[in-house]
């Protein structure tokens, strides 16, 4: 699978492209960086940082530097100052290409009609800016997987909303709304049972070489996050399952929904919205949330011990 990847490391993006690397069937084209858990710059040399470490050769572009129409905000409380848990290091040795990620997106797409599979691991900004720039992009890709959003589960930035979709909520709806036949969304409906636990995160300590070091540096990071809010040992590997089902979609069971994102609720802006009535009327209202878009599949049970045995075997690659 040749893919371009849209992200904003941040330590469950840097652990999905450590999965991704080890895969023999993922070939990472290029890589897009995002504001989200860190400023969209910094974003590009933490994915630099990591396709160095684990020899991944792919142009870097420098993406979106705020969302579509909010203020940035950033979530270095989860991801740590520099975004990596306080395990960047030193500068990458490459440097961004000039071109923006929207911009490198449309260009690929355009040059491989119907070949490249889209991964985003950050808020849609860059996708939403790419559609803005070629309303044709839906139809150039292969495919396209997206973490974010929650649609039936609870969120978790906000109790509505998860991070990517509310760091850019009007990027998420544009996205949703713009047609793509084959798009997966892998929420939090599915990632939130993406949960490593003390003997997973123990076991992969005791795993040797250069990308394990890093992999354990991030995990302690980002468990000594999820611990506090579980009251256990243990972190939800997000981003990892997202690329893990993008190779193996039967790691997860799927619903087809046409989905929207509330923009403009008071509490509730960010949330992903459905219409999962069994029996639908429309005659107390004049609008549904998602109404007439293209269906997406929405990933729900995930056959959590086989991806938690991927990810380990991914990071035992030395
Ligand atoms: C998503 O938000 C970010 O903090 C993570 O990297 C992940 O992409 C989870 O809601
Ligand atoms: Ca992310």
């Amino acid at each position: 699978m040749r893919i371009i990847l849209d992200t904003d490391p941040g330590v469950d993006d840097a652990l999905a492209i450590m999965y991704l690397a080890a895969q023999e069937d993922a070939e990472i084209v290029a890589v897009g960086s995002v504001h989200g858990n860190v400023p969209s710059p910094l974003a590009a040399q933490n994915a630099l940082r990591v396709i160095e470490l684990v020899g991944i050769d792919a142009p870097v572009a420098v993406g979106a530097a705020r969302p579509l129409a909010q203020p940035l905000q950033t979530a270095e409380f989860v991801h740590g100052a520099d975004g990596l848990g306080g395990r960047a290091g030193a500068a990458p040795r490459g440097k961004p290409v000039s071109e923006s990620a929207a911009e490198q997106l449309v260009r690929l797409a355009r040059a491989e009609p119907g070949e490249l599979t889209l991964l985003a691991l950050g808020p849609l900004t860059n996708i939403a800016l790419a559609v803005l720039l070629e309303p044709d992009l839906p139809k150039l890709l292969r495919s396209v997987v997206v973490m974010g959003g929650a649609v039936s589960a609870p969120g978790n930035i906000t109790p509505y909303a998860d991070a990517n979709f509310f760091h850019d909520p009007e990027a998420a709806d544009l996205v949703l709304g713009a047609g793509f036949g084959d798009l997966t969304l892998v929420g939090l409906d599915a990632t939130e049972q993406a949960r490593a636990g003390d003997e997973w995160l123990t076991a992969v300590r005791t795993l040797p070489g250069a990308r394990a070091e890093f992999a354990n540096g991030l995990l302690e990071h980002y468990a000594g996050f999820y611990s506090q809010m579980f009251g256990t040992r243990g972190c939800t590997l997000h981003d990892p399952l997202a690329a893990a089902i993008m190779l193996d979609p039967k790691l997860a069971t799927y619903r087809e929904l046409s989905l929207a994102v509330e923009l403009t609720g008071t509490h509730t802006r960010g949330q992903v919205l459905s219409d999962q009535r069994p029996i639908a009327s429309d005659a107390y209202i004049t609008s549904t949330a998602g109404a007439g878009r293209v269906p997406v599949r929405v990933a729900e049970t995930v056959d959590v011990p086989r991806f938690l045995e991927q990810m380990y075997e991914a990071l035992k690659v030395s």
